[in-house]
């Protein structure tokens, strides 16, 4: 689908994100599977990333950055009627984590569901809480995404294990007097879900199930190279834009090569990319939330600025968002 938003504005007006403690980096990880520093570095940018601890489960990560997005927003928890939360990892099938968040910050009057889109799953969740909004069937929204990819490695599995990393981010999202989302692309080929795939993690029976993510890196690389810039264009068209309107970038962070091919084959400058997947990895629905608490941080998202995120992932998925940012944001440090 693509569509340029109509009606009432909605935006952003508060952003948090949280990541586990735990640093394991490159060097340290070179002790578990046979890889190295200099290899990682080279083909994927990632230094570090952040492993959630035996007893963190992906609420944990998620609740810290809720609560700051909600503090920034100045909201109270029981104001929220829509939470979603974007995750491949829940901590369990059900009850949601979204119904579990909803019951530990007290959202009585909050519909709470889970959404699974892979990496792309933050894109998909603030667009769905946008239409929700401003159709009127709820007032302030809730948007979380994350996940605890660090419990579907497998931890013998150099190919993947260096990839990915845990983390969080939130975000409220409300109607505004003006600005805020211009419009959304989203989109998912099935037909490529076998590329980044985890076979007998549901109902369906395999003769071979896996405990573990299973990926053909090249294929998700081509099909990643395709889709940032054929999204991102097809939303900046949508949108009566251009990409020298854009101020800030927030591609999903899951490869430095694939940001800077997409950023280049773009056209849109190093200085205005956000890229902070050397200190996280690829955390999956939490890297878009993430990477913008980052340009919060770093002063870059003030009232008036035009930001493009554009996701892909598993599914295989992806999708972009146009937004023009409303509110002063800070302090959103993990
Ligand atoms: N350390 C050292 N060597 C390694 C490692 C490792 N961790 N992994 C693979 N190698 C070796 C391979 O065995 C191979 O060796 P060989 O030439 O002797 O056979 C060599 O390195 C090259 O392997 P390739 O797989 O061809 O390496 P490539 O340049 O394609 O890079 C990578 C691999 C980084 C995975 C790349 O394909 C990629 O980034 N793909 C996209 C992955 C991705 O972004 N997935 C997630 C997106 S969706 C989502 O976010 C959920």
């Amino acid at each position: 689908m693509i569509a340029r938003t109509n009606g009432t504005p909605i935006s952003i007006t508060g952003l948090g994100c949280h990541v586990p403690e735990r640093v394991l980096d490159n060097a340290e990880l070179s002790t578990i599977v046979d890889t190295n520093d200099e290899w990682i570095v080279e083909r994927t940018g990632i230094r570090e990333r952040r492993i959630a601890a035996e007893d963190e489960a992906l609420t944990d990560i998620c609740l810290p950055a809720a609560r700051r997005a909600l503090e920034m927003a100045g909201a109270d928890p029981a104001s929220i009627d829509l939470l979603i939360v974007a995750t491949v990892t829940p901590d369990m099938a059900f009850p949601s984590s979204s119904a579990l968040i909803a019951d530990t910050l007290g959202m009585p009057h909050a519909a709470a569901y889970d959404l699974s889109a892979g990496c792309t799953g933050f894109v998909y969740a603030i667009a769905q809480a946008h239409g929700m909004l401003s159709a009127g069937l709820a007032k302030r929204a809730l948007v979380v995404g994350g996940d605890v990819l660090s419990t579907i490695l497998d931890w013998t599995d150099r190919s993947t294990l260096v990839l990915f990393g845990d983390g969080a981010g939130a975000v409220v999202m409300e109607p505004v007097a003006r600005g805020g989302f211009l419009g959304f692309e989203l989109g998912a080929d099935g037909g490529g879900g076998a590329n980044l795939w985890l076979p007998g993690s549901g109902s369906r029976k395999f003769a071979e199930p896996e405990k573990y993510v299973k990926m053909n890196g090249r294929e998700v690389f081509k099909f990643a190279t395709r889709v940032m810039v054929s999204s991102a264009e097809a939303i900046l068209g949508e949108c009566g834009r251009t990409v020298a309107d854009i101020d800030v970038y927030v591609p999903h962070q899951a490869n430095v090569r694939i940001i800077d091919h997409a950023a280049k084959k773009l056209g849109i400058p190093q200085e205005k990319t956000v890229v902070n997947v050397e200190k996280y990895g690829n955390t999956s629905s939490g890297s878009i939330p993430l990477a913008l608490a980052d340009a919060a941080d770093d002063g870059r998202l003030v009232p008036g600025k035009l930001v493009l995120l554009t996701g892909m992932g598993a599914g295989l998925t992806w999708g972009s968002a146009l937004i023009e940012w409303t509110h002063p944001t800070t302090g959103a440090a993990a």
